[in-house]
């Protein structure tokens, strides 16, 4: 069976667009694992532009599936890595003017700091996978810095621009998966991969056994879910009872517990940092 990684950070985008609590990524993880997610994948920034590292704590509590914790070589988040132990760290590329993760990483080109880093997270008893481009000599890196995993990238093949650049992408991504098999590495793949090319990619990338896919399940979400907020708002504002506002916002602020309603109603919403501060204390 193909292994499906929901990558959830963009649940946390539009939380952090409004600075507020909601919508809430571990809860977001909690659906996702109902529909289906065999492994929730978040990636702890090092600007922190999404997800939090409450998030990643959180995330690792609450979640029934592996958390596979997308993560730059950087020594301040490999120690939140170690100490928070997910089941898997990607290690991946940053740069902080990029929109998303433009690139794999070039592991040929600092073959001994990875090799630390993938040493530091194995004793640590987590699996490494490195997100890489598919290429062979990023594949041989890969395996002589003892890596568990690589994950290909398949951007450049998501976003070609023509059929013929897109044939061509996939046809390196094969190469490189039939290149990449029987060394005992898993094989992993995501970056860009939706609803209409992900039936391709499964097809043609044999040996791939686990996919991550975020933005593209985010925004059908986003839409598939539209038509049920607004219709309860709609009964909200026509005075109709909507019991389900409590699993969707604010989780610890409901209205159930007479205690989280009277701090509800003390005006210690989510809006004012001051406030915040003080709920979250
Ligand atoms: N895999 C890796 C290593 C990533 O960095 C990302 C983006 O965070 C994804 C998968 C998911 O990509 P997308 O959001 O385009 O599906």
């Amino acid at each position: 069976m193909i292994l499906l990684g929901v990558n959830v950070d963009h649940v946390a985008t539009i939380r952090q667009a409004r600075g507020v609590s909601y919508p809430d990524p571990v809860q977001a993880a909690e659906f996702a694992i109902k529909g289906g997610a065999d492994q929730i994948t978040i990636h702890l920034r090092e600007d922190r532009r999404h997800i939090q590292d409450e998030d990643v704590f959180r995330m690792k509590a609450a979640i029934s599936v592996p958390l596979n914790l997308e993560m730059a070589a950087s020594d301040e988040i490999i120690k939140i890595a170690a100490s928070v132990l997910p089941k898997t760290a990607t290690l991946v590329p940053e740069k902080r003017e990029e929109l998303t993760t433009e690139g794999g990483l070039d592991v040929a080109l600092d073959l001994k700091k990875f090799a630390k880093v993938v040493a530091r997270l194995k004793d640590a008893g987590i699996e490494v996978s490195m997100f890489i481009d598919p290429e062979k000599k990023q594949i041989d890196a890969s395996l002589e810095i003892c890596a568990d995993a690589v994950e290909f990238h398949t951007g450049k093949y998501c976003d070609a621009k023509n059929p013929a650049g897109a044939a061509a992408e996939l046809e390196k991504l094969r190469d490189a998966v039939k290149y990449a098999s029987g060394f005992g590495l898993k094989l992993c793949a995501g970056h860009g991969i939706n609803y209409d090319n992900a039936r391709i990619c499964v097809e043609t990338l044999s040996n791939v056994v686990e996919y991550n896919i975020g933005h593209a399940i985010v925004a059908r979400a986003c839409m598939t879910g539209m038509e049920s907020a607004v219709r309860e708002m709609k009964e909200i504002l026509q005075g109709g009872q909507v019991l389900t506002r409590d699993r969707f916002e604010n989780p610890g602020l409901g209205t159930r517990d007479p205690e989280n309603r009277k701090i509800r109603d003390s005006g210690l919403g989510t809006r004012d940092p001051e406030n915040r501060k003080i709920r979250d204390s």
